[in-house]
């Protein structure tokens, strides 16, 4: 059985019990399904980025779940990092240099199978009205472990990025994206460091050091990445209208089933939604089947036979024909905020198989 498909009917054969579920329900295969390797256990989650809000209200793109319409690119997990680098001491600072840190996102959640098709980085200030003062900023990438005192050496340390910018900028953005498939494909990630200089006309030390106050306004770097997993994306089929006939209580047909994650014990780390209308497949299906029952050629010729010979084999089951996606936000366990978009979590048909 395909993953997703596990995962729907294993979670809904634990909540009702219903018949044609060969699997006990395992919180731990359900995580799989997932993409997790357990439970994730948030220690001092963040709050959700307005970029991923805005793409979970948005919804999916049902015809295409593989896409992140809202970055225009080819992904179904997005994910928010907060940098783990640390501040550069400020006592060896010289010249108009006036803040500096290590920058760094584990990355290593990102499984192989998984191909990167965007890297965002945010550099965030806090709101200052002083607008006069020019800042210059750098971004470098390490090309090799190298001695601390060596670290700075331009021939230790690649330059991405140089720009200047004002304080009344609330972020700046920088598409990282060759650089983060490097650091995943080659598995080399060592981070960035991050420089600001005071941008200043005279060589005055005071005026500089004056000016380099106010860049304590920076507050953070942040990094977002689009990512795509191929093995769970599938070719779509159009959707059909459902016929909407009488059809008595006790044949097989789709059944409304509101899944409350609160339920499930998954409340801590699943953002949104709290829940979801999952639905699942329950009837009989008689012989002979009839088109109502969108029975495959295989259950049609498993009723006849079943018809002949009843103890020696089973009617068909009632199971689900068509499913649809759900976008999800979570906390990974390294408190990161993910937006993920899962295939098959919507029962939409059921037919007899
Ligand atoms: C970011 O860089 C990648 C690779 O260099 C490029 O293909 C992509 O178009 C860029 N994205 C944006 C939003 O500029
Ligand atoms: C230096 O000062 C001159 C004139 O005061 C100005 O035109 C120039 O933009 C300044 N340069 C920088 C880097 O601030």
């Amino acid at each position: 059985m395909e993953p997703f498909l596990l995962f729907i009917s294993s979670l809904i054969s634990y909540l009702l019990l219903v018949d044609c579920s060969e699997l006990p329900f395992q919180e731990k295969m359900l995580l799989k399904a997932l993409g997790l390797s357990g439970r994730p256990k948030p220690i001092a989650p963040g709050p959700v980025p307005k970029t991923l809000w805005k793409i979970f209200e948005k919804g999916i793109n049902e015809d295409n779940p593989c896409r992140m319409a809202g970055f225009q690119v080819p992904g179904n997990i997005v994910r928010f990092y907060r940098d783990q680098g640390p501040l550069i001491s400020s006592d060896m600072f010289h010249g108009s240099l006036c803040f500096k840190k290590h920058l760094f996102f584990d990355l290593s959640v990102i499984e192989a199978k998984e191909q990167v098709t965007l890297s965002q980085l945010e550099i965030k200030f806090k709101h200052n009205t002083y607008q006069g003062q020019e800042f210059q900023l750098q971004l470098h990438r390490p090309l090799h472990m190298a001695l601390k005192s060596m670290r700075d050496h331009n021939a230790n340390r690649k330059l991405l990025f140089a720009q200047s910018f004002r304080l009344h900028h609330k972020s700046l953005s920088f598409n990282l994206t060759k650089v983060t498939q490097d650091w995943t494909n080659k598995n080399n990630n060592m981070g960035l460091i991050l420089e600001i200089f005071a941008n200043s006309n005279t060589s005055m030390e005071n005026h500089v050091s004056s000016s380099c106050d106010q860049i304590h306004s920076f507050i953070h770097a942040s990094l977002l990445t689009v990512t795509l997993d191929p093995t769970s994306c599938k070719r779509r089929v159009k959707r059909s209208e459902e016929p909407l006939l009488p059809t008595p209580s006790n044949i097989c047909k789709k059944r409304r089933l509101y899944i409350d994650f609160k339920d499930v014990g998954w409340q801590n780390w699943v953002i949104a939604p709290r829940g979801y209308m999952a639905n699942y497949c329950h009837g009989e299906c008689p012989y002979p089947l009839t088109e109502m029952l969108k029975g495959t050629n295989h259950a049609v010729l498993q009723t006849l036979v079943h018809s002949i010979e009843p103890e020696v084999t089973p009617l068909p089951c009632c199971a689900p024909i068509k499913l649809s996606p759900i976008s999800m936000l979570y906390y990974d366990n390294n408190d990161n905020v993910v937006l993920r978009h899962y295939e098959d979590m919507v029962v939409d048909e059921c037919g007899c198989k």
